[in-house]
């Protein structure tokens, strides 16, 4: 039962990411203690460990999903049993090999799905649900816009998209993710690294403008975004993978034809445990139909997640990535 894990003791770049090995939990009550196959690698976790976001106080482990069996059940614990495979997204803590958590968070993994397809999916796929869904309900009425299409959530993102017959214009960096993207669900995509995006993305709509721009790269992107959306559209800002949104003027909405902005973010929308299962339950169903395919395009062993990190945060990754524990 040996239980190697990445911890931090301080903010910075990848050298402060430490392989080290730490006590193996015990399950408290309303716990299991999950053995680990692989953990969800995402763009948050870079947050965390630059001290974007704050953590706890150090030590931390980093880390925000995994998947893997139940090795030891807490008690008052029912509805679980040893050796169930689960996943799981929320709270610091996943870059490890047991982990110790509330059965409130643990969800069963269907039949037909691995563990590294959960690690990889549930996370980024929760948040694509969310925003198609329930940020705003898109349908085949809508033209909607999405950077960032060849990342982790880009994948899920375009697939839902397109499931839901909605035209959806993305943004990637190069011609080999603006293919990727396009054979994952994006109407069209266009290489921001080559020019501006705002005058392609209004042709690609015949002129128009859209109705929700869905932006996680932040800085880079959020003037040309808010230039592309319909007066009354939604500006949808999600991440910031280039850097923080600026401050601005609030009447720059007004000027640019009363938009909404909205701020959101996965945990918030997944409050309780009933709608987390009703979301993971409706990206497992598509999943299970074959509507959304999940490739894990990257792999890596746990101790090696300083390349893993340097990789997403160097653009050089596409879709999701895992780390093997
Ligand atoms: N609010 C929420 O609930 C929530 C939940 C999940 C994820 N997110 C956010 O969604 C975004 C995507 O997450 P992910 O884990 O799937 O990551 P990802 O999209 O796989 O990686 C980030 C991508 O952003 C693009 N990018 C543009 N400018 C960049 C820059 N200066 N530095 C680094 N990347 C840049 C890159 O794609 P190109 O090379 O194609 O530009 C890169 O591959 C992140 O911003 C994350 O924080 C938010």
């Amino acid at each position: 039962m040996e239980n190697k894990a990445i911890i931090i003791n301080s903010y910075g770049d990848e050298s402060v990411l430490e392989y080290q090995t730490i006590p193996t939990p015990k399950p408290k009550s309303g716990q299991v203690l999950i053995k680990q196959s692989a953990v969800g690698l995402n763009f948050i976790d870079t947050y965390f460990r630059s001290g974007f976001y704050p953590t706890p106080p150090f030590p931390v482990v980093l880390g925000a999903e995994a998947a893997g069996v139940i090795a030891e059940i807490g008690e008052g614990v029912t509805g679980f049993e040893i050796g169930q495979r689960v996943c799981y997204t929320g709270g610091l803590g996943s870059y490890c090999t047991y982990r110790a958590i509330n059965v409130d968070e643990v969800i069963p993994i269907p039949d037909g799905v691995s563990e590294e397809v959960a690690a990889a999916c549930l996370l980024k796929g929760l948040t694509a649900q969310y925003l198609l869904r329930r940020t705003f309900k898109v349908g085949s009425e809508h033209s909607i816009f999405y950077h960032a299409a060849a990342g982790g959530v880009g994948l899920i993102f375009g697939q839902w998209a397109h499931h839901l017959g909605a035209k959806v214009i993305g943004t990637a960096g190069g011609k080999e993710k603006c293919a990727l993207a396009k054979a994952h669900g994006f109407t069209e995509v266009i290489d921001y690294k080559a020019g501006d995006f705002v005058k392609p993305a209004l042709e690609l709509n015949g002129g128009k403008k859209y109705d929700v721009v869905y932006d996680s790269v932040g800085k880079d992107t959020f003037e040309g975004s808010l230039n592309i959306i319909k007066p009354l559209g939604l500006f949808v800002s999600f991440g910031q993978s280039s850097g923080a949104v600026p401050p601005f003027d609030i009447g720059l909405l007004n000027r640019k034809g009363s938009l909404f902005v909205t701020r959101p973010n996965l945990f918030a929308y997944n409050p309780d445990r009933a709608t987390l299962l009703e979301s993971a339950g409706e990206l497992f169903d598509l999943i299970a139909k074959g509507i959304i395919k999940i490739e894990v395009n990257q792999k890596y062993a746990l101790k090696d997640v300083a390349q893993a990190h340097k990789d997403l945060a160097g653009r050089k990754t596409t879709g999701a990535s895992v780390l093997v524990v």
